[in-house]
């Protein structure tokens, strides 16, 4: 949705900015008295101001509302799994789960800053943060396929950061154990 009003404010403000750059253009040769365009000019920069201070607090006020973005409504009892980063590896104190069980991954480093990225068995990215030493950085996430997946490194972190990986596995919803 932000994705799409961001394309369209950004399309009529580029089609604004053309429109007054041919106004200019067509009427840069006319020779007329400064002092009346100068007042004209500082009253449309008033109305200007007081209409991007309006919009701002609008858009601050409905965006800010959302953070954080893409927490699902389920999450309020997710399952917790700590994700520890480290030169070169992660440890996770679990890493088998079910289809459809919310899970909180709670990230965080003990060296370095590290990404987690968690992709599926085609290697696309499903969801990811930054493994930040002192920092716990938490991913809400809920499988929606049975398979293995992988998680791997998204920082550049020293000599082993390619080889930095871990495995995921998730079960049907009825095999698993629970939590
Ligand atoms: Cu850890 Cu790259």
């Amino acid at each position: 949705m932000y994705q799409q009003a961001a394309w369209i404010i950004s399309v009529v403000l580029i089609l604004f900015v053309i429109l007054v750059f041919l106004y200019v253009v067509a009427h840069s040769g006319q020779r007329v008295e400064y002092e009346p365009i100068q007042k004209k000019g500082y009253r449309i920069r008033n109305v200007w101001f007081l209409v991007v201070i309006a919009a701002i607090g609008l858009a601050t006020f409905y965006t800010l509302r959302d953070l954080p973005f893409e927490r699902p409504a389920h999450a309020a009892d997710p399952t917790v799994v700590q994700v520890e980063a480290r030169q070169f590896g992660f440890v996770l104190s679990r890493n088998e789960f079910r289809v459809g069980e919310p899970i909180a991954f709670q990230v965080t480093s003990v060296d370095v800053n590290h990404g987690v990225g968690i992709y599926d068995e085609n290697m696309e990215l499903l969801a990811q943060t930054q493994a930040m030493p002192k920092y716990t950085n938490t991913i809400y996430y809920t499988f929606e396929k049975p398979g293995t997946y992988q998680v791997l490194c998204l920082e550049y972190c020293g000599i082993g950061h390619h080889v930095m990986t871990a495995t995921i596995t998730v079960v049907p919803a009825q095999e698993g154990e629970g939590k």
